[in-house]
């Protein structure tokens, strides 16, 4: 995928996936109890100790990729500490960081989120703030599963509550997260939006690329 020139999302879907409704039901009905990976537990204590070393209010960026945004979000709010989250190996230790950006209120953890949700609010360690950035969108109807809000961990998100933000370049997939929220009682605004100062790696793709980019908004 060259820079300027990434791909539209191409889907066969024309709305919101027929068996949305019935999925997200069933996960708000069935704790999900998959067993914890030992390396997500080990990963949680390092998070939590660094937590209470801080002694701040927490914000997730979850799906953080390289982490730019978390380094971003952390610098835009120093009365925080940010947590970036992904499953992916990441390029930054937090000295090469802290010479690179002149911050210290964040950090990286490499780790599978259906795990770390989880552990994160059995702990009742709770984000203020929750970013979702650019998720892998799952185009496929048959994938809808694989979409946050079709995921056994959907109700984990939810019931983690703060002040929630999620990007997409795939309007349908917001709209079908706020479907999902409604399922929960918990109101939720789109809008598609244009980033003065794109903060994550593929949101500067989808710009360079002229991609409307959307934003969903949640208090949960
Ligand atoms: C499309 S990329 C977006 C990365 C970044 N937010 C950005 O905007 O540049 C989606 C990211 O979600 C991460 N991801 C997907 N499933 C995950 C999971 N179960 N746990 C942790 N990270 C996950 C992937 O590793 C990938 O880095």
């Amino acid at each position: 995928m060259s820079f300027a020139n990434s791909h539209q999302i191409v889907t066969n879907q024309t709305g919101v996936h027929d068996n949305l409704e019935q999925i997200v039901e069933k996960h708000l009905q069935h704790a999900f109890q998959k067993p914890y990976q030992q390396h997500s537990i080990d990963g949680f204590k390092l998070v939590a100790a660094e937590v209470a070393r801080a002694g701040k209010p927490i914000i997730f960026d979850s799906c953080c990729g390289v982490g730019d945004s978390t380094i971003n979000i952390a610098r835009a709010h120093p009365d925080h500490f940010v947590i970036g989250l992904d499953k992916s190996g990441h390029r930054l230790n937090k000295n090469e960081a802290y010479e690179q950006h002149g911050i210290d209120n964040f950090m990286l953890l490499r780790t599978d989120l259906n795990d770390f949700w989880r552990l994160a609010l059995e702990a009742k360690m709770l984000p203020q703030k929750h970013f979702i950035l650019y998720p892998n969108p799952w185009p496929k109807s048959k994938h809808v599963k694989r979409r946050w809000h079709g995921s056994a961990v959907f109700p984990t998100i939810v019931a983690l509550g703060g002040e929630l933000e999620m990007r997409s370049n795939w309007r349908l997939y917001l709209e079908e997260f706020a479907a999902a929220l409604a399922l929960t009682d918990k109101p939720a605004q789109v809008i598609e939006f244009e980033p003065e100062n794109c903060i994550t790696p593929f949101e500067r793709k989808y710009q360079a690329s002229a991609q409307p980019l959307f934003k969903l908004t949640a208090s949960l």
